[in-house]
């Protein structure tokens, strides 16, 4: 059915009508012993996660809701790496198949004319510095129409739809997402994050530009001035002093 042209990401794939959350089923696949390259999509979520434990809403056949098992040979610090790979895998994926340029802020959602229309959540399993498996979970918004998407949020969510003004084959859409991130990955591991930061940078989002960042700990006014080496975002405040952020939310304006 899938016909995914991969050499492992998808071998076992399953393919479920509904779950409360394609994160909550690999968590459980890994654990069992699943390999590398586990995934599973459903059509419907009904526990559906977002990051800070926010819900995802996961209407059936709008959507991509997807979660990859990785077991990768990295350190727990270069674990939030994959997120920015999966976002430009994503980027580029929309970017082939329209003439839509999607952006990346900073580190995971996925912006088409300022409104969100992806998200990913990466899980992390580790012990002793040492990964033992990562959940990889991608939610795009698809084939929601305006009317699918409530008020209150559409000035800042959207789907592939409603910006495309074009109809996108889910199915279609997800094996290019799997092939392109298998051929991401590879790279990756065998050469570094260089490539990855070389292509999540035609994508970056508010690069350059001033904005509102917060941690668990502050909020202040900075610059982005890109993303590290590492993967990063460097952030530099109104006196100069630059801070690298492995983890934080950007806002600007009222958002
Ligand atoms: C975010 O932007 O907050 C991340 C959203 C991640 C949503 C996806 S949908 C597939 C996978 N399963 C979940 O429950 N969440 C992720």
């Amino acid at each position: 059915q899938w016909g995914l042209n991969t050499d492992w990401l998808g071998h076992n794939l399953q393919h479920f009508k509904e779950v409360t959350s394609t994160q909550e089923v690999v968590h459980q696949l890994a654990k069992q012993g699943k390999p590398h390259g586990t995934v599973v999509i459903a059509d419907k979520q009904v526990q559906g996660k977002g990051r800070m434990s926010r819900n995802w809403d996961s209407p059936k056949g709008k959507g991509i809701w997807m979660s990859i098992l990785l077991r990768p040979e990295l350190l727990p610090y270069q674990a939030p790496q994959l997120t920015l790979l999966a976002a430009t895998v994503l980027a580029e994926v929309i970017a082939e198949q329209s003439s839509i340029m999607p952006q990346i802020k900073w580190p995971n959602d996925l912006l088409i004319n300022h409104k969100k229309v992806s998200g990913i959540l990466t899980e992390m399993q580790a012990e002793q510095d040492q990964i033992q498996y990562v959940v990889l979970g991608i939610g795009i918004n698809v084939n929601q129409t305006e009317s699918d998407i409530p008020e209150e949020l559409q000035h800042k969510a959207s789907s592939l739809q409603v910006e495309s003004q074009q109809h996108w084959s889910i199915q279609d859409t997800i094996q290019r997402i799997l092939q392109q991130f298998e051929r991401t990955y590879d790279q990756f591991m065998t050469d570094g994050f260089k490539a990855v930061k070389l292509k999540w940078e035609q994508f970056g989002y508010r690069i350059g530009e001033e904005v509102t960042i917060s941690t668990m700990k502050k909020s202040w006014q900075a610059r982005l001035v890109g993303i590290e080496p590492d993967g990063a975002l460097l952030a530099r405040d109104e006196k100069g002093k630059e801070e690298k952020l492995y983890s934080a939310e950007i806002h600007w304006g009222e958002d």
